[in-house]
């Protein structure tokens, strides 16, 4: 079987009714990056954090796989597949993918201030200032912010070091490290593009674009990689 790697972004959730980062006004759902989503953000103000995280988890609880997310899950019997990608939500695994890698980490998830190893599920929409771990050290929301390392890097490069077929769908690649990984692929690697906007100059020049949705997109590029 041939392997195929997917690097998903923002893009890949829209048509769930989870908002991008980048089509709107600038602010993630109203409010600065840095007021939620930075180290310092959460020493000042941990409960507005954890507020922002709350409202973005009962989103993702409330939403559901698309189309998109369910092809994807479909071409696990045809390709080895693997998923990279940068959202934090859960859709890829409800879709039903099986090897899905978090970049930026996963909003259902929690995780100790004091050992990062120390990772657990959250029950529910809420993760709130009292909520410790067996240590006795506040949770927080288990994401990556801006300014912080990305741990899963490393073994994404791997990954998509092996890609026989590389599809990049759904996002702006505007943040690294996460939009360098397609320099990794291998010059024979086939590689495509799936955005309903323009993603300029980001990209190889040897990269298929396909111009549409997530959802439209993927059955695009479903006919294409299984017509041999
Ligand atoms: P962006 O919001 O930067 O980019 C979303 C991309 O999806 C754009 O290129 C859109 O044109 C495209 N798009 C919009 N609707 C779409 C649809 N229905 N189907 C397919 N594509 C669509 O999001 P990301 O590139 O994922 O990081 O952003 C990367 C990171 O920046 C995020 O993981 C997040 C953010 O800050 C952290 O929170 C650490």
């Amino acid at each position: 079987m041939k392997k195929l790697v997917i690097l998903s972004g923002a893009g890949m959730s829209q048509e769930s009714g989870i908002a991008t980062f980048r089509d709107g006004n600038g602010l993630w759902e109203n409010h600065d990056v840095n007021d939620v989503a930075t180290p310092e953000a959460w020493e000042r103000n941990k409960e507005l954090v954890l507020k922002f995280y709350n409202a973005r988890r009962k989103d993702v609880l409330n939403a559901k796989p698309n189309r998109g997310h369910l092809l994807i899950a479909d071409l696990e019997k045809y390709f080895e597949v693997d998923v990279i990608t940068q959202n934090v939500d859960d859709l890829h695994e409800r879709a039903g993918s099986s090897k899905v890698l978090h970049l930026h980490g996963e909003i259902r998830k929690s995780r100790s201030t004091k050992n990062p190893n120390l990772i657990y599920d959250i029950k529910g929409a809420d993760l709130n200032l009292s909520d410790k771990c067996e240590l006795g050290s506040q949770l927080r929301p288990h994401i990556v912010w801006f300014g912080e390392a990305v741990p899963a890097m490393e073994k994404a490069v791997e990954i998509v070091d092996k890609a026989d077929i590389l599809l990049i769908i759904g996002t702006s690649l505007n943040v690294y490290p996460a939009a360098g990984l397609m320099n990794y692929a291998h010059r024979d690697c086939q590689k495509y593009l799936i955005d309903p906007g323009e993603v300029a100059g980001r990209y190889f020049s040897d990269v298929e674009v396909i111009r549409e949705k997530a959802s439209k997109g993927m059955e695009i590029f479903m006919q294409k990689v299984l017509e041999v």
